[in-house]
């Protein structure tokens, strides 16, 4: 049976696409059962209606308090049946009651190797600190935002003469990559948290989370210069 999930955006939504993707490829094991946006008239509701995907609109602005907002967006997403939902560039912080309700089945991706540059304009961030490695990372969600159980992580080798853009792009590429790859293991019940532990195959990832490449690179199944090994 295909693993119901519902996807959540912002934006553009090119991870959504890529999810669609390797669905469509038979890669991925997965029933789409809804995708939600924090905004209306994005990319990505756009591509949620060509590949005829149930689509909606939950307005942080329409809504007078986080709380009510994110009882709507449960009720919402419970609606659908999800097993595992997935932040595919979703925005907005979600308080601890949103993200208690789907622990252990809630991920997100994240555009640095944790737990370096949470938050925002992490490509900025990595150039202007000069890092040699950036990269992208999948946790699962706990209410300690961007700091939760690190499930995969891809680096990306920094080069002289990178901007926040063409470091964004190379790094988006590895995020298309490695969203899917959590999403597979989960569906195929590799993957769980367990006491705020990544489990795949029943085993603790313990070397996750460190900030360093060497351990990284053990988390990707490329070296850190972003070659197949
Ligand atoms: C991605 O870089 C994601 O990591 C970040 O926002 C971006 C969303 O891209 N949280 P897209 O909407 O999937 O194209």
């Amino acid at each position: 049976m295909n693993l119901p999930v519902v996807v959540l955006i912002s934006g553009r939504g090119s991870n959504l696409q890529a999810i669609i993707d390797q669905r469509d490829h038979g890669d991925l094991p997965v029933d789409i059962r809804a995708v939600i946006s924090s905004r209306a008239d994005t990319e990505g509701l756009e591509r949620a209606r060509r590949a005829g995907l149930e689509n909606v609109v939950v307005d942080r602005e329409a809504f007078p308090t986080r709380a009510q907002f994110e009882q709507d967006l449960v009720q919402r997403i419970d609606s659908y049946g999800p097993e595992l939902v997935v932040l595919a560039g979703f925005m907005l912080i979600l308080g601890p009651d949103f993200v208690r309700h789907y622990s252990g089945r809630l991920i997100n991706i994240h555009p640095s190797l944790l737990p370096r540059f949470r938050g925002l304009n992490t490509h900025e961030r990595a150039l202007k600190a000069g890092v040699r490695y950036h990269g992208a990372s999948v946790h699962f969600v706990t209410p300690d935002v961007d700091g939760g159980p690190i499930i995969i992580q891809a680096p990306v080798t920094v080069r002289p003469n990178d901007t926040p853009q063409t470091l964004a792009s190379r790094v988006l590429e590895e995020e298309h990559r490695i969203l899917p790859q959590a999403i597979r293991w989960f569906a195929q019940g590799r993957l769980s948290m367990d006491n705020g532990q990544v489990l795949l195959d029943g085993h603790s990832c313990a070397h996750q989370g460190t900030g360093d490449v060497e351990s990284q690179a053990m988390t990707t199944d490329r070296s850190p210069d972003g070659m197949a090994s």
